[in-house]
């Protein structure tokens, strides 16, 4: 059924769309907070969820009406966060109102992923899984500063699969952190991703620790040579067990369908810190409860930031993101973007060419495995240097000045965003970003 509801922005930004979105939906809230995590969340209480659910509620009525209008259903629903399994009459309400032609995936907890949790989801309509285990190995869960140890991973790892049709399990990996003469959380790495593999699981998605500066663990040396080493040591492993890597962290089953997130070429972001991809813009929610629900009682989208990328813009990080994922096709891209808006990405594939970080496959240009390695760095220079400033910024919503509540400051009080990277690329990362969303120039036509 179609919402009848008002909030200014909803049809302007389904109409940045060429074609049906996915739905991401962000749910910033968790009951502990893991010390390397650098997502938007808050400690969850009542006082903070409660009248945030209330503006959360119109604001996902408000995109799914535009959306349903122009173009159908979604293309799929993925809730993530945060911790969402925290929230299960919100995620059986998702269901219903933001219809999709294909996968409902949400991200579980492991200790959240016991077999009548994970009926409950699948009963609500989730077919696909993301087990946050990070480690079947206590040492390394104590040093990461989770709230469960290996039993509970390896529990919810082996409750989901054959329960739903797609189950993902992120891992994380610190080469940097070990001893000389001594790896033992790379041998448990190389254990934990030959473990997932056994298990059976849809797709492993091994994530190289990244330091926000802002979090506790800080900012920290990259060993980039072990880093490179270590995943094609998984991918070794991985053919040998049937699978294959299907992107630069992710290795998948073979033939089996991916797990994504970042990879959905559109998507509406829903909730406090998510985000959108529209194919010309990227555009960014508030963080803070309080600026969100100021903005929805306002009668608006609570979008903080837009930036606008334009044709060579748009189809630059569309291939970006396709290199990400193994596989260019510039075909999707010319049919989308025009030959004009084609160039700059035209240029970068063949500079990437030239270095042999990519080679022709079928109509596609394939990443070889040096390609991964300069992808693997380049990744890493995108979360510091664009994604990190940009949140550090948006993190600052939750401050004594703009928070909704005492509790809520006091529930961040992980982030530190003044401890944020600096430098030229910061400073330039930063006047990019921080321009507001010009709302005014918003049409207003879902309120007539
Ligand atoms: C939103 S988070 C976690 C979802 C869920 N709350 C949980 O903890 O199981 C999604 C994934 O991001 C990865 N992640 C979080 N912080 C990271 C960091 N600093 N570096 C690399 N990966 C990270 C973790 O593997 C995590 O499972
Ligand atoms: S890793 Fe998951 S549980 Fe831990 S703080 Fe981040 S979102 Fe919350």
């Amino acid at each position: 059924m179609v919402a009848a509801t008002s909030l200014r922005g909803a049809t302007d930004v389904v109409g940045l769309l060429d074609v049906p979105a996915g739905a991401y939906v962000h749910i910033p809230f968790c009951s502990w907070i893991c010390p390397f995590c650098p997502y938007n969340k808050v400690l969850t209480s009542d006082e903070l969820s409660r009248p945030y659910l209330t503006a959360f509620r119109q604001e996902v009525d408000a995109v799914a009406d535009a959306h349903l209008r122009a173009f159908g259903p979604f293309t799929s629903l993925y809730v993530g966060g945060g911790t969402p399994t925290l929230f299960p009459e919100i995620l059986n309400d998702l269901v219903d109102r933001l219809p999709v032609t294909g996968r409902r995936a949400v991200e579980v907890l492991p200790t959240h992923a016991t077999p009548a949790g994970l009926d409950r989801l699948a009963d609500a309509g989730f077919d696909a899984v993301s087990i946050g285990a990070q480690s079947f190995h206590d040492p390394v869960l104590r040093r990461l500063g989770r709230p469960h140890d290996a039993a509970a991973s390896r529990a919810a790892v082996a409750a989901a699969v054959g329960r739903f049709a797609v189950v993902d399990v992120d891992l994380i990996v610190d080469v940097a952190l070990e001893g000389p003469g001594t790896d033992p959380w790379t041998a448990a790495f190389l254990e934990d991703a030959a473990e997932c593999f056994a298990a059976g699981v849809a797709q492993v998605s091994t994530y190289p620790l990244m330091r926000f500066g802002y979090t506790p663990f800080g900012t920290g040396r990259h060993a980039r040579r072990r880093e490179h080493a270590v995943l094609a040591e998984v991918d070794r492993i991985a053919r040998r067990s049937g699978y294959e890597r299907r992107s630069v962290w992710t290795f998948a089953r073979s033939g089996a369908e991916a797990y994504t997130s970042i990879t959905r070429r559109r998507f509406l972001g829903m909730g406090a810190g998510a985000g959108s991809v529209t194919g010309r813009d990227l555009l960014v929610n508030h963080f803070g409860l309080a600026p969100y629900r100021a903005a929805v009682d306002a009668g608006r989208l609570p979008v903080a930031r837009r930036f606008h990328l334009g044709d060579g813009g748009g189809a630059a990080y569309e291939a970006f993101w396709q290199a990400y994922a193994g596989a260019l096709d510039e075909g999707v891209l010319r049919s989308a973007y025009g030959p004009a808006g084609l160039l700059p990405a035209r240029l970068a594939t063949a500079a990437a060419r030239a270095c042999g970080l990519v080679v022709p496959d079928h109509g596609t240009l394939r990443l070889t495995p040096r390609g991964y390695d300069v992808f693997h760095d380049l990744e890493r220079q995108v979360t510091y240097r664009l994604i990190e400033p940009l949140w550090a910024q948006l993190l600052r919503e939750h401050d004594e000045r703009a928070a909704a509540t005492p509790d809520e400051v006091r529930s961040v009080s992980w982030a530190a965003p003044d401890r944020g990277r600096r430098g030229a690329a910061w400073w330039l990362a930063r006047r990019l970003t921080e321009r507001p969303v010009p709302t005014s120039t918003w049409t207003g036509r879902e309120a007539e």
